[in-house]
């Protein structure tokens, strides 16, 4: 794994910006994997900024996120389709139609698990896939457990991540208690990751995966196997 070590939140953005910027330099086309949660917001607005200044466009580009709540209307302020659009798509020149949520209103969420994987599979597998990481070593929304998924599929929150996540909502009550995630080898299909960290919340999540050593109870350290991983973090995360 590559480690890049940052001074500050705005660095780390930076970092992982000028990363996302240069796969798409050069491959037009590229298929970006995308997560949600605070950390990569300072990510999206550089990238929308390089847009803006007509530094990058994404006009070739697709989209795939990791994960979205279920069940969730995409109008709700806190859906991942919303907080996607509010961040970053309504404000680059990507045609919507290009950009994958797995669907939080499917009738069939198994269903849908299904077709957004086979779309994955369809777009070729992703070129480089944005991860954040839960305080408990979760990605995407593959949370801690004996057995790990490979493909998406629909998954059951912990009482962690809907703690965690509930400083989204009124209330611990509002978070929804499952998600449609991209599995541990949807993840994998991509073929160069970029996991982002920061903050004193995350050290334990982030030292399980520096360990050099696999275990499902920290999804996380999953990508020790995988051959192209860079961790962007801050320095608070290492101390
Ligand atoms: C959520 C998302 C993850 C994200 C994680 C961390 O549960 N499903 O994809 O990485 O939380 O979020 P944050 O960056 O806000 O700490």
């Amino acid at each position: 794994m590559n480690i890049i070590v940052c001074k500050s939140y705005d660095e780390m953005s930076q970092r992982a910006a000028q990363m996302v910027a240069a796969q798409i330099k050069s491959k037009p086309s590229s298929v970006i994997g995308l997560a949600t949660g605070s950390t990569p917001e300072g990510l999206y607005a550089q990238l929308v900024e390089m847009c803006k200044n007509g530094e990058l466009s994404f006009k070739d580009v697709t989209t795939v996120n990791l994960d979205e709540y279920y069940p969730i209307n995409p109008t709700n302020d806190q859906s991942y389709r919303y907080f996607m659009n509010y961040h970053l798509f309504d404000h680059l020149d990507i045609d919507k139609a290009n950009t994958n949520v797995p669907d939080g209103t499917a009738a069939d969420p198994v269903a849908e698990a299904h077709r957004y994987e086979q779309k994955i599979t369809d777009l070729g597998g992703i070129d480089l896939q944005i991860l954040g990481i839960g305080r408990n070593g979760h990605i995407g929304f593959n949370e801690p457990d004996q057995k790990l998924m490979l493909d998406t599929h629909v998954t059951d929150l912990t009482p962690d991540t809907i703690d965690a996540n509930s400083r989204f909502f009124a209330s611990a009550n509002d978070v929804p208690r499952q998600a449609l995630t991209m599995g541990m080898g949807s993840i994998f299909k991509a073929k160069s990751i970029i996991i982002m960290a920061t903050g004193a919340n995350k050290k334990k999540a982030v030292s399980a995966m520096l360990e050099r050593t696999v275990d499902t109870s920290f999804p996380a350290t999953m990508l020790n196997f995988h051959p192209n991983v860079t961790l962007i973090c801050t320095a608070d995360v290492l101390e």
